[in-house]
């Protein structure tokens, strides 16, 4: 545990709406805060355990005034002398009034102010200064030098990274091991594409970007939107450069949410999802789906049943990761319905639109019910579609304050792709597309393979993606189980569907994104452990 005194006065600039108001005085413990009185009466535990050492060390406060308006007047005094405790207390007593007073004008303020077209609706966070320790728990540790945000505490590791990090361990002792597990496309990035970058590199194409993507880029964006998907955007100010889809969710989630917001994820999905919209200061609400005609769907009473008044978002993944669902256009008109009934945004993330199989076709929510238009932002990519996922380079589409508000997170922090990668992506975007089709090609070859190889095995076949999905539920033993048992005694290794959601619970998420050698000695390995 971390305990330390801050003061921590964040002042919202001119009342213009942002939903962190002041945190005054804190001692955090456990992401708890307690006011000045807490704090007095922690060192009064302190010494009473004699630990006046770990409280001198507690007394390294941090001193700062911040103005979070627009950033541009924010100032930090940091790392000031201690000193002494009883004079910060009465000093935090009074900042705490004055903060009181100040947060009463800023409600009055703020009466009937709208954000991007949305009521703002004030979260839990706007008074977690009120929130009080739990003495009982506290421990006075030696404060690290470098003290860690709150924040970080709901953040998690993927189950692909943490997976990857207990392969690397049975690998270093010397274990073989095949995986099935990452989406991670084998192809190299079609030579058109790497020579576009080349040529951009010797072109000079090395400085800054424009934040919100160049302009070559953002065209060939706007124009493969209409070309693929039948949209209309402004590449002015409906299109945004990200550095994947990553960047693209977590701005959108950045510009959406308040505290305490709830966002509605299908279960099972994508796990990554989870930590953005804990950052962004919300909740996730999973929306339960269930298998139908041998495809997980969602009915209209699951997203019903996951709505409250604090929801603000869905996220929507077609085709679906793990499940490899396709939505259909009725499907896709009731999720529609379901945000316009509900006032919800729409965070479309189409990632793997290029990759169906048979006769299915990637829909997109927005191309079939257009009056989404105000409350949807398309997210896409070149990762899997074009095999460049370490080019790290992708682009969002919706209206144009939203963009706008995605735009001014993105520049506090990536600031979008490179130069010359969003040169090359334009080529990729704008030039054939057959290398597209030769890799469905191959990912529908694939597909067949682990459908013929798998049987005896229940397998769910995606209808889009590179995921298959093996139904264990009839073992009732839990996923994870399965899968350690598949690692360690069979060397192969898939995802846990429970790593998904709940839902995901009974299942198993085998990739198809290598192939060759890796897929069918990996299928062996699976399909052995799995009918011994
Ligand atoms: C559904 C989904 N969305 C987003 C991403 C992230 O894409 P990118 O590599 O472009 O950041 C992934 C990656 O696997 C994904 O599966």
């Amino acid at each position: 545990m971390i305990a330390h005194v801050e003061i921590d006065q964040q002042i919202d600039g001119a009342g213009r709406g942002g939903c962190v108001p002041f945190h005054l005085l804190h001692v955090i413990d456990d992401g708890h805060r307690a006011s000045g009185r807490d704090a007095r009466d922690l060192r009064g535990i302190a010494e009473r355990r004699g630990e006046q050492n770990a409280w001198n060390r507690v007394l390294r406060h941090q001193f700062r005034f911040g103005d979070r308006g627009d950033g541009d007047s924010a100032s930090a005094v940091r790392d000031l002398p201690p000193r002494d405790l009883d004079a910060l207390v009465r000093f935090g007593v009074w900042a705490e009034l004055l903060a009181g007073l100040f947060y009463l004008l800023r409600h009055a303020l703020e009466v009937g102010v709208k954000k991007i077209g949305i009521e703002e609706k004030r979260g839990r966070g706007d008074l977690i200064f009120r929130e009080h320790l739990n003495y009982d728990k506290a421990v006075l540790a030696p404060v690290p030098v470098v003290s860690g945000s709150n924040r970080i505490s709901a953040l998690r590791p993927t189950a692909v990274n943490a997976i990857l990090a207990e392969m690397r361990t049975l690998q270093a002792q010397g274990k073989s091991l095949i995986s099935l597990m990452r989406g991670e496309p084998d192809f190299p990035t079609p030579a058109h594409i790497v020579e576009a970058s080349i040529r951009a590199l010797r072109d000079g194409r090395t400085s800054y970007p424009d934040n919100r993507g160049e302009k070559g880029f953002r065209d060939a964006a706007a124009l493969k939107l209409e070309r693929d998907n039948g949209l209309k955007f402004d590449p002015a100010t409906e299109v945004l450069a990200t550095t994947g889809a990553t960047l693209g969710v977590y701005a959108a989630l950045m510009a959406m949410l308040n505290a305490g917001d709830e966002v509605l994820l299908p279960d099972p999905v994508y796990d990554a999802y989870q930590s953005p919209i804990r950052m962004a200061g919300g909740r996730v609400k999973p929306v339960r789906s269930e298998i139908r005609e041998g495809r997980f769907m969602i009915t209209e009473e699951a997203l019903e049943h996951a709505w409250s008044p604090a929801a603000k978002a869905l996220v929507l993944n077609t085709p679906w990761n793990p499940v490899g669902t396709v939505f259909r256009g009725e499907e896709l008109e009731t999720v529609a319905a379901f945000c316009e009934r509900r006032n919800l945004f729409l965070i479309s993330d189409e990632i793997y639109e290029a990759i169906t199989y048979g006769e299915v076709r990637h829909l997109s929510p927005l191309a079939v019910t257009p009056s989404l238009r105000e409350r949807c932002v398309l997210i896409n990519t070149l990762s899997k579609t074009y095999s460049m996922t370490g080019w790290r380079v992708g682009y969002c589409a919706g209206p144009a304050p939203l963009i706008q508000a995605m735009l001014l997170v993105l520049a506090q922090s990536s600031r979008g792709p490179a130069t010359f990668v969003q040169d090359a992506a334009a080529v990729a975007l704008t030039s054939s597309q057959d290398c597209v089709a030769a890799m469905r090609e191959e990912y529908a070859r694939r597909r067949a393979e682990v459908i013929g190889q798998l049987n005896g095995v229940r397998v769910i076949a995606p209808e889009g993606g590179f995921f298959a999905m093996v139904d264990v539920r009839e073992s009732r033993i839990p996923s994870d189980e399965i899968r350690r048992r598949l690692l360690h005694e069979h060397g192969v290794v898939v995802v846990h569907g429970a790593a998904y959601g709940e839902v995901g619970e009974g299942t198993l998420r085998v990739s198809f994104a290598s192939g060759g050698e890796t897929l069918t000695r990996g299928l062996e390995r699976l399909r052995e452990g799995l009918t011994r």
